[in-house]
C-alpha cells in the first residue's frame, strides 16, 4: 500500500512523511513548493511537484506509484491572511480539495485522512471541546477546513472511500532542528522572535475570563500529531467504510502567560511579558476532549510543553545560528 501525503515537504507533512516511513508506510509527497522544502522530503521518497488544482497530475501521480491511500495537508493555513484573501483560501482550500477526490475517487484509492482544524470550532463556549461542540468558524480559514470536512465525508460516503478528518489544535515543537516550522505566525515562535531581538514577549490581552486572564490553548507536539495520522490510516485500511471525525490535542490548557513562563525558564531568558491589546478574533479557551480519538485509534499524546519549547527553540537556533562574535 502506498499512501500519497499532499503537502508532504510542508513543517506538519514532513513529520507525517516521517512517522509514515519510520512506521514501515510507503509514501510519495505531493507538494507544490509553494512554502514547502524539497530539502524535507527524505532521501527514498518520491517528490512529485504539483498542485492539488492540477487534477491530471495528480491522477499521473495516483497511477504512477499505484497509491491506495491519501493524507491530504497541502493547505493554505494564516487565518489573518485568510481575512483579507478569502476567494484563494477557498479555491487551494476548497476547490483543490474537490479536485484532489475527484482525481482520487476515480482512481480508486480506499483511504483518505484529511487535515482539518480546531478552527472549525470558532469560539467554543465549553469547557473542553468534543466533536460534538457545534462548529462555527470564524474565519475564512476555518470555513473553508469545515467545508472540506464536508467534501470530503460526502465524496467517501458516495465513491465507498473510508475517511478521518483530523481537527488539529495548536500545533508545535519538532522531530529534529531542520523539520522546524519556519514560520512565525503562532505563540512559540512569536516568544522567540522577540527573545531573539531582546524585546519582551506580547500577551495579546489579559482580560480573558481564564484563570490569568490570558488566553488558553491546547498545544500538541507535531510528533504526536504525526503517529495520530499513522494510527489514522491504519484504522482506515483495517475497516474500510470507516467515516472519523476526531479532536487531536491533548485535552490540557496552557495560557499565555505560562507559555511565556515556560519558554524564559527552558531558554535561559528572563523577559517578562507586555501586555498588548486584545487580538481580534482570538477564543479565550480552545481545549480538547482527545478521548474520542483514543477510543477510535488506541493513540495518546505522549510529549508535554517542555519538549514542545526545546524542540522549537533547537529549531530557531537551527534557522537562526547565532552570528560569529567580532574580534
Ligand atoms: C495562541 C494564543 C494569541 C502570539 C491558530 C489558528 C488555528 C491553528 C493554530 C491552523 C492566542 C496568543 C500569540 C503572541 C500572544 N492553525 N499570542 N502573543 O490563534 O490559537 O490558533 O493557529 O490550523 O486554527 O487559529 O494560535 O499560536 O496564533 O495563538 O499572546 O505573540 O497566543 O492571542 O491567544 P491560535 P496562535
Amino acid at each position: 500500500m502506498t499512501w500519497l501525503i499532499t503537502g508532504g515537504a510542508g513543517y506538519i507533512g514532513a513529520h507525517v512523511v516521517r512517522a509514515m516511513t519510520e512506521a514501515g508506510e510507503r509514501a510519495v509527497v505531493y507538494d507544490d513548493l509553494s512554502t514547502g522544502l524539497a530539502d524535507r522530503v527524505p532521501d527514498g521518497v518520491p517528490l512529485v511537484v504539483g498542485s492539488t488544482l492540477d487534477g491530471e497530475r495528480v491522477t499521473r501521480a495516483l497511477t504512477d506509484h499505484e497509491v491506495t491511500g491519501v493524507v491530504h495537508l497541502a493547505a493554505k493555513k494564516q487565518v489573518a491572511e485568510s481575512l483579507s484573501l478569502p476567494l484563494h483560501y477557498y479555491r487551494e482550500n476548497v476547490e483543490g480539495l474537490r479536485v484532489l477526490l475527484d482525481a482520487v475517487t476515480a482512481a480508486g484509492v480506499r483511504s483518505f485522512v484529511f487535515s482539518s482544524s480546531a478552527a472549525v470550532y470558532g469560539m467554543p463556549d465549553v469547557d473542553l471541546v468534543t466533536e460534538e461542540t457545534p462548529c462555527v468558524p470564524m474565519s475564512p480559514y476555518g470555513e473553508t477546513k469545515l467545508a472540506g470536512e464536508w467534501l470530503v465525508r460526502a465524496a467517501g460516503r458516495a465513491a465507498g472511500l473510508s475517511t478521518a478528518c483530523l481537527r488539529y489544535f495548536n500545533v508545535a515543537g519538532a522531530a529534529r532542528p531542520d523539520l522546524t516550522d519556519t514560520g512565525v505566525s503562532n505563540l512559540i515562535p512569536m516568544i522567540f522572535e522577540k527573545l531573539a531581538d531582546d524585546l519582551p514577549p506580547r500577551v495579546f490581552g489579559d482580560d480573558y475570563p481564564t484563570p490569568d486572564g490570558t488566553c488558553v490553548r491546547d498545544y500538541i507536539h507535531v510528533v504526536d500529531l504525526a503517529e495520530a495520522h499513522v494510527a489514522a490510516a491504519r484504522a482506515l485500511r483495517a475497516a474500510p467504510g470507516r467515516d472519523l471525525t476526531l479532536n487531536i490535542g491533548r485535552g490540557e490548557g496552557v495560557s499565555v502567560r505560562e507559555m511565556i513562563d515556560r519558554v524564559n525558564a527552558l531558554t535561559g531568558h528572563d523577559r517578562p511579558p507586555v501586555v498588548t491589546p486584545r487580538r481580534p478574533g482570538d477564543p479565550p479557551r480552545v481545549v480538547a476532549s482527545a478521548d474520542r480519538a483514543a477510543t477510535e485509534l488506541g493513540w495518546k499524546a505522549r510529549h508535554g510543553i517542555d519538549d514542545m519549547i526545546a524542540s522549537a527553540w533547537a529549531g530557531w537556533q537551527h534557522l537562526h545560528p547565532p552570528t560569529a562574535a567580532r574580534p
